[in-house]
Parts: C-alpha cells; sequence; structure tokens
C-alpha cells in the first residue's frame, strides 16, 4: 500500500457513493440523520457478510441454532431485560451553542465518564468542543431506546420500543428453542437482524448509525462452564475475521472495566479493530451470567430453568455471548481490503476482499464494444448467471474496465477477444495478481469455480 492507512476512511468514502456501496438515507431531502442506505454493491457485500457469518455460526455447526425473532416485542421485555432503567448514555448539552455530546466525547472524555460513573462529574473547566465555551451543563440520562405506540392510540399502555439489541428476542424463545429442537446444554442460538439506538453523536460512516444490523449469538451452558466457554470464542471469533481478510495487526481484545461494563455482563472483552479513525470496538463478547433468563423468569411468571435428566436438576443456564454489527464489521472489512498501488496509469485502486465477500464474483468484458463480439460475450453472460453472480461491462477501454472491478472488488474477469471467435478459449484475469490464463469457454465454468473454491 502506498497511501496512509488514516487517509482510508475518506477514500472509502468516496468509492462507497460514487460505486454504489453506501448513500445517506432519504439524500434528496438532506438526509435522515445517520441512517444508511445500501447500493447494489453494498447490499451484495453485506449480505455476503451475513451469510459468511451465519454458515461459521449456524450451518457449520451442531450445536447452535438459528433464529428470527420480531423487531417489536411486549415493553416488559425492555423492563425486564433492564434497557429501560439503564440502556443510557450521558448527554451534555452547551449553554452557549446548544449543540449536544455525550460525555466520552469530550476532551479527557473517558477520564469523565469514570467519574460520571463514579456519580460525580465536573465539567465546569471543559471547553465545547464546537465553540470552545466552559459553558457545559451537568449530564442528563439519555435512554437510547426509540419509542413507538402499537395500536391507534399514543398512550403510556400502548409504548413498544425498537430493539436496541436481537438477543432478548433469543432470551424470551429459549424454552420455545430448547423443547422445539431437543437440545441439552450447551447449546447456542444465533440470530441476524436489525437493531436501533438512538446514538447521541452517530458517525464514520456506517460505523455508528441510528438503524443498523447484528449478527448475535448467545451460547447457554452450565454456570461453572461459562468461564471456558468464554475463552474458546474469543479465539474462534478471532478466527472468523482472520479467515475474511483481517490481518492480525488490526486486530486486538480489551477487556472491558468492571464499572465499564453493560449492565447485563459479568466480564466483556471486546475484539477491536483498527479502523483508520482509531482503535474501535467491532465486536464484544460477554459473559451476562444467569442475568437475561432470570430477570424474564420474574417478569414473565414464566420458570425458565432448564432441567437437567442425567444431574436431576433443574437450573438457570449462563449466557456466553458474541456480538457484532453487520455494518461495523462490512466496514472493517472494506478497510482492511483496501489498496492503492502504482501502475503506468498512475495509481491502481484495489479491494481486496476475499472472494467469499466480493459483491461480483466474475466480470465479464469483451475486449471491446464491437458488434463480432459482443454476441459472444453476452453468451458467456448468459452461461455463467446461473452459477455465479456476474456482472456485464462493454463501455471504456479495457484497462479501465480492469479497473473499474478492481477497485469494487470483483477477483476475476473473462475477456472475450478477436481469437476467441475462433478458437472458443476466452482470458481470465486475477484481480490481486492481474495474472492471465486462457480457458476454453466449454470449461469456463468448473475453472471460476475451483478459483473462487465454490
Ligand atoms: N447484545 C449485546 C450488544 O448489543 P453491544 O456491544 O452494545 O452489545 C454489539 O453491540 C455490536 O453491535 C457492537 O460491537 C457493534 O459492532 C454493533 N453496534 C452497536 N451499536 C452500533 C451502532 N450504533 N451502529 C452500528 N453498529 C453498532
Amino acid at each position: 500500500m502506498t497511501l496512509s492507512y488514516d487517509a482510508v476512511a475518506d477514500k472509502l468514502a468516496s468509492l462507497a457513493k460514487r460505486r454504489g456501496f453506501v448513500f445517506p438515507s432519504s439524500e434528496i431531502y438532506g438526509g435522515a440523520g445517520a441512517t444508511w442506505d445500501y447500493g447494489p454493491l453494498g447490499v451484495e457485500l453485506k449480505n455476503n457478510v451475513k451469510r459468511a457469518w451465519w454458515r461459521a455460526m449456524v450451518q457449520l455447526r451442531d450445536d447452535i441454532v438459528g433464529l428470527d425473532a420480531a423487531i417489536l416485542m411486549h415493553p416488559r421485555v425492555w423492563e425486564a431485560s433492564g434497557h429501560v432503567q439503564n440502556f443510557i448514555d450521558p448527554l451534555v448539552e452547551c449553554g452557549n451553542c446548544h449543540r449536544r455530546f455525550r460525555l466520552d466525547d469530550l476532551r479527557d472524555g473517558e477520564e469523565l465518564i469514570d467519574q460520571w460513573r463514579g456519580g460525580k462529574v465536573d465539567l465546569s473547566d471543559v471547553p465545547c468542543p464546537v465553540c470552545g465555551m466552559r459553558k457545559l451543563a451537568d449530564p442528563r440520562r439519555f435512554n437510547l431506546m426509540f419509542k413507538t405506540f402499537v395500536g391507534p392510540v399514543e398512550e403510556e399502555a400502548s409504548v413498544a420500543w425498537l430493539r436496541p439489541e436481537t438477543a432478548q428476542g433469543i432470551f424470551v424463545n429459549f424454552e420455545n428453542v430448547q423443547q422445539s429442537t431437543r437440545r441439552k446444554l450447551p447449546f447456542g442460538i444465533a440470530q441476524v437482524g436489525k437493531s436501533f439506538r438512538n446514538e447521541i453523536t452517530p458517525g464514520n460512516l456506517i460505523f455508528r448509525s441510528r438503524e443498523f444490523e447484528q449478527m448475535e449469538m448467545q451460547y447457554f451452558c452450565r454456570p461453572e462452564d461459562a468461564p471456558l466457554v468464554f475463552e474458546s470464542w474469543l479465539g474462534t471469533r478471532r478466527d472468523w475475521y482472520r479467515e475474511y481478510g483481517i490481518r492480525d495487526d488490526l486486530l486486538r481484545f480489551r477487556e472491558h472495566a468492571e464499572n465499564e461494563r453493560a449492565h447485563y455482563a459479568a466480564k466483556a472483552i471486546d475484539i477491536e479493530f483498527r479502523f483508520p479513525f482509531g482503535w474501535k470496538e467491532m465486536e464484544g463478547i460477554h459473559n451476562r451470567t444467569d442475568y437475561d433468563l432470570r430477570r424474564h423468569s420474574e417478569y414473565s411468571g414464566k420458570d425458565l430453568r432448564y432441567f437437567d435428566e442425567a444431574a436431576n436438576e433443574r437450573f438457570l443456564p449462563y449466557v456466553v455471548e458474541t456480538a457484532v454489527g453487520a455494518d461495523r464489521a462490512a466496514y472493517a472489512l472494506l478497510c482492511a481490503a483496501y489498496d492503492e498501488e502504482p501502475d503506468k496509469e498512475g495509481v491502481r485502486v484495489v479491494l481486496r476482499l476475499h472472494r467469499d465477500l466480493a459483491p461480483y464474483k466474475v466480470a465479464v468484458l469483451p475486449l471491446s464494444k464491437n458488434e463480432k463480439l459482443t454476441p459472444l460475450a453476452r453468451e458467456v453472460a448468459v452461461m455463467l448467471r446461473p452459477h455465479l453472480l456476474i456482472t456485464y461491462d462493454e463501455t471504456q477501454a479495457i484497462g479501465r474496465r480492469y479497473r473499474r472491478q478492481d477497485e469494487i472488488g470483483t477477483p476475476l474477469c473473462v475477456t472475450i477477444d478477436f481469437d476467441s471467435l475462433e478458437d472458443r478459449q476466452v482470458t481470465i484475469r486475477d484481480r490481486d495478481s492481474m495474472a492471465q490464463v486462457r480457458v476454453a469457454i466449454a470449461d469456463l465454468v468448473p475453472a471460476l469455480r475451483e478459483r473462487l473454491g465454490v
């Protein structure tokens, strides 16, 4: 890479918009405040990330099953889970410019957060990050959940919350899943779905937004097994990122201090990724103990204890969860994949995405837009389409089209030239090495499959 890693965020922001990965939501109205729409390439990328996670976490394991729970849940769920009471950020308003901030966005934010958690924080000497005046009000508790109403009447009795984590759908279905699948401990339940948080300071493209997707897995085990289960998930999840192209120097583990942990966690370790704007949480691994099942038992009146036949005992399982944002993971994977290298036309931008994550697997390119080449190129495209996600492009010079595919991470290009008309062979070009090899059209599908590992 010839460019500095710090510059990658700006490069990706421009690439994301220009090439159709991500657009600001409702852009023609000026945007909808930290919500994003995924364009034709972005939706493929994010689906591939979710698919890769689901495959590793559900389909390749015999101890984890899937679930897709509703976003709107009974309001008591969020009282039981502790979110109504505790899902709070400290919000600070400037008395001069009236901008609002999270406490940790201020100078020495981490220290201020520690003071706030200790019960007393002094902001008299802290400047506003925007206007510089020392007129910040004391922090107030701001609940991050979005409130709405179910049915036609907007009253307290019809309040509903947009879920801020997918996990609660899993906890309230623990007994349904356990009994319908006749699972014995230990086993996990996994889910991918939308979550919503009214973030005070969203930002950095899709890193922190108000509507996002989570990929969460809750692993239920005997209480005494939770520490070992926790350790093993650290390695399993780090290996998953490695497999999909995140180098070790871009990943680290960071354990939460006691006063930093979420209200449900007895132990929490973040898998942090080195984003171009600093080390940030990508995934959280938490030992949630029996907190959630216990609270739901209390609030619903339903005994959620598990019966262990062998031991002839009834108890509430402990839960180790792995929780990652699909958007945040997709962004990290883009950062890790972004590369630039000098070439004879200046700079070649390459997204070195893992082939399973790349939006398109193959680009079909006639050497030039020519009436003799087009029919054969289209024939090749039609032949490939049922097998692989392809794109077809015949505008501009072939070098420019290779660059366009490199920039969006397409692993392979197939070029149809004038010799192809005679010998029915085409050229396969590899994105990373730029090596080219001639293959008979009759052998093209297996040749591409082999290179793509599918
Ligand atoms: N169930 C546990 C839980 O939700 P979390 O650490 O609050 O834990 C898990 O969130 C993951 O969800 C984070 O590591 C991050 O990847 C993603 N996430 C959280 N808030 C987000 C936001 N506002 N925008 C995008 N992703 C977010």
